[in-house]
């Protein structure tokens, strides 16, 4: 398989990472609508987006299929964002993203980083858990009437 690289995210990639996350949540016929197309932007709504938030994509052979976003607020990296194509899934995509964006909290003197996820997510509930993030509650219908799950690391 073809080396894979993991990097920070320039203006330039918008075009990419918006066709990306298209692919990602096209894919998942049973999530809510609402929630689907808020996380489809634009290439205008995701400039918004890169407000306060560190992006790195994981590219193979120059295309993108993975990404996340890492932002910080008071000492803690909250990751945000985090989606592989379905194609490349089980190949580490998300490990590698996930270990490049708590070394980049680490560096940033972070103190912990966190994600929520939805309690349906059983994918990423297991990703987590295999990086080493311990769960640290439940937000009961907080998104759309979905549970959602607290997951943190401390450094
Ligand atoms: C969750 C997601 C990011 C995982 O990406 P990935 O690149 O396939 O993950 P990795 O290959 O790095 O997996 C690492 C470990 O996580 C766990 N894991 C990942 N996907 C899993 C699955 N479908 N079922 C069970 N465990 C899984 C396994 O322990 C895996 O190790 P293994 O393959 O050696 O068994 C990907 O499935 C995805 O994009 N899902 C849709 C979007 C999403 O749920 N985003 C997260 C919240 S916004």
């Amino acid at each position: 398989m073809k080396p894979l690289s993991v990097d920070r995210l320039a203006h330039q990639d918008i075009p990419d990472i918006c066709a990306l996350y298209k692919r990602v949540w096209d894919g998942t016929k049973e999530l809510p609508t609402e929630l689907v197309k808020s996380w489809q932007p634009t290439p205008l709504e995701f400039t918004s987006w890169m407000e306060g938030v560190t992006y790195f994509a994981a590219r193979r052979d120059g295309r993108m299929i993975g990404a996340i976003g890492c932002e910080i607020l008071e000492g803690s990296c909250r990751l945000v964002h985090l989606a592989v194509d379905p194609e490349a899934r089980r190949q580490g995509v998300a490990t590698a993203l996930v270990t490049a964006s708590v070394e980049w909290a680490r560096r940033n003197t972070c103190h912990s980083v966190w994600v929520d996820l939805l309690d349906r997510f059983t994918a990423a509930t297991a990703l987590f858990k295999s990086l080493g993030f311990g769960e640290c509650g439940v937000l009961h219908k907080h998104r759309l009437g979905e549970d959602v799950r607290l997951s943190e690391k401390l450094l």
